[in-house]
């Protein structure tokens, strides 16, 4: 049987194990896939029992998708520019990493826009995630990508360390909000609105458009106050769902050279979210 994990601190609450091994099932792989809790300080030898037992691979979550990094043997350019991986594979006992957050992301906006890389986009926040959606966006060829936070400097430096070429302003929330009509799409890569703070939003959706898309990376609640706000002034929504069903279907793909059936997946998280 060939294993599989998933490493992060907590990780009770992961839904990737269920996730994947339904997929094992259907797909009749004889692979099993499991969830470790390993302490910041046990993170060298976890990897290197996962080298002895010959871990055939596995995901990376909060908080070690950072310090992993220097304990693989190669790492992905697009991850190593993110400065993040989420997913390792164990090539002939080499460990390379890959970020399939951003690219799981995109994935999902690709399925919906013919012609993304022309649409105006904002992203909210300036953490690990939006850093993720902005290189692989950028990566894709989106050419306008603006970015507003709290924190401006961290906007600025996020957008500073990016290798691919794209058109951005950093904006204030409130310059966000006055603007917010001349967006295509939006996305809330924040952890405002998430359990248990669900009573709060990052900015005033009052000058949204009704042709734009709303994207919230949060899964928990299914529907932020934000995303309730924007489907209430006539915007499509989407939730954090399809982000983290891609990034483990471009996991699963990576592994087993099978892209795997996402409708399926997301059935399989919807019913353990319960
Ligand atoms: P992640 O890796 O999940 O993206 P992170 O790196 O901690 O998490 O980033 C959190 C993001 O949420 C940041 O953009 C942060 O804003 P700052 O850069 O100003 O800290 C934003 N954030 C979190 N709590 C917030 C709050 N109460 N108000 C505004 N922004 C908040």
């Amino acid at each position: 049987k060939s294993l599989y994990a998933v490493i992060g601190n907590p990780i009770a609450h992961s839904m990737s194990p269920v996730m994947h091994n339904d997929l094992f099932q259907h797909y009749e792989l004889d692979a099993h896939y499991h969830a470790f809790a390993i302490e910041t300080n046990d993170l060298t030898d976890a990897v290197k029992g996962f080298r002895a037992i010959g871990i055939s691979g596995f995901n990376v979550t909060v908080p070690h998708k950072v310090a992993i990094m220097p304990l693989l043997d190669e790492i992905d350019p697009l991850a190593r520019s993110i400065g993040a991986v989420n997913t390792v594979v164990n090539e002939n006992g080499r460990l390379i990493g890959y970020n399939t957050d951003g690219s799981g992301f995109v994935l999902g906006l690709k399925n919906k826009f013919d012609d993304l890389e022309s649409k105006k986009v904002l992203i909210i926040g300036a953490g690990g995630a939006a850093r993720a959606i902005y290189f692989t966006m950028a990566h894709v060829g989106v050419k306008h990508l603006d970015i507003t936070n709290r924190t401006i400097t961290k906007a600025e430096n996020l957008a500073k360390d990016c290798p691919y070429s794209v058109n951005t302003s950093i904006l204030q929330l409130e310059e966000a909000e006055n603007r917010l009509g001349a967006y295509d799409i939006i996305i809330q890569t924040t952890s405002i609105g998430m359990a248990p703070q669900t009573e709060c939003e990052p900015l005033s959706l009052h000058n949204l458009s009704k042709n734009a898309f709303v994207s919230d990376i949060i899964y928990n609640p299914l529907e932020t106050r934000l995303l309730k706000m924007a489907r209430e002034k006539g915007a499509n929504t989407q939730n954090g769902i399809e982000m983290f069903v891609n990034q483990g279907a471009l996991a699963f793909e990576k592994w087993t050279g099978l892209m795997p059936d996402t409708s399926r997946m997301t059935t399989k998280v919807l019913k353990q979210l319960g």
